[in-house]
């Protein structure tokens, strides 16, 4: 579900959030998600590298700083990347191509990649896939595009077993169940990778964050804003109103009461990563 004019609808409008998308990684820089991506490109050598779903090429802008820094400092060309994002929405590809025009930008659909076969040596995609329509589809469309021996990697939370986690799940109603129909589990992906021939499959976490927010400050939290995140950006503007409603109701409650009360925010981001076989 996603907004127009208040409502609750079933898809987030990237085109609308695209100008002021990138905020989020002002506010958290995600250091453990660039970090696990370049790593990926160094130990594959992956020179043509794909990401679907890639919105305003912030990754894939990381990518090619990291390879300009590195031809810098060591064996020239060692780490030169041919960077394509690919995604569905016109507003964020036009983020993407104008902080970045040397990007191939594609707009297209996760599950009909519009390139040939075995053209890719890594495809990756970052909180993406719960948006996707199919995306066991992509899953093996991103098979069929890559180079024999090349990475698939999916790095997203996973809220199964999390109601608990994100104080988010419990004061916006629905939230959470629509979250557990929207997002794989990472086991799934693993066996979606492995079904399709992948191996050495593996999932480990990349960024994880965990705080408290403790009382009025969680008021604060950027995360609380409508479009920080495709949780709250699916609701109507009634469901949103209704949840802050409830979150200060329990702060007054609490402050009325004389004692403390914290607003957990703990959620990881695992990558799950496989290979096609060399001799595919
Ligand atoms: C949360 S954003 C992530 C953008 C980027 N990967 C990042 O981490 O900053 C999700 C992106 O997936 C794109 N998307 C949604 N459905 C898609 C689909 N079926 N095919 C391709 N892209 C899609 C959206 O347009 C949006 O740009």
């Amino acid at each position: 579900m996603g907004r127009a004019g208040g409502r609750a609808v079933e898809r987030v409008d990237y085109d609308r959030i695209a100008p002021t998308y990138d905020a989020r990684y002002t506010e958290n820089e995600r250091s453990g998600t660039g970090a696990a991506l370049c790593a990926l490109v160094e130990r594959r050598a992956a020179r043509q590298v794909l990401e679907v779903g890639c919105g305003t090429g912030h990754w894939l802008q990381e990518l090619q700083r990291a390879g300009t820094r590195r031809t810098k400092t060591s064996t020239p060309r060692s780490y030169d990347v041919l960077a394509y994002g690919l995604d569905l929405s016109r507003g964020m590809l036009r983020q993407a191509h104008a902080r970045a025009p040397s990007l191939g930008i594609v707009r297209g659909r996760a599950s009909e990649l519009s390139f040939a076969g075995a053209s890719f040596d890594l495809i990756y995609c970052v909180n993406a896939i719960h948006h996707f329509g199919q995306p066991r589809v992509f899953v093996s469309e991103a098979c069929r595009t890559l180079r024999p021996g090349g990475t698939l990697a999916v790095i997203g939370m996973d809220p199964h077993g999390q109601a608990d986690k994100w104080y988010v799940y419990r004061y916006f109603e629905g939230v959470y169940e629509t979250d557990l129909r929207r997002f794989p589990p990472w086991g799934t992906v693993m066996d979606w990778m492995s079904k399709e021939g992948l191996v050495d499959v593996t999932c480990r976490v990349v960024e994880q964050f965990e705080s408290d927010l403790v009382g009025r400050t969680v008021l604060e939290h950027p995360f609380l804003r409508k479009d920080s995140c495709s949780q709250l950006a699916l609701l109507s503007d009634e469901a949103y109103a209704a949840g802050l409603r409830r979150i200060e109701a329990a702060i007054a409650e609490a402050e009325a009461a004389g004692r403390e009360i914290a607003f957990p925010y703990e959620m990881s981001l695992a990558m799950i990563s496989g290979q096609l076989p060399e001799g595919r």
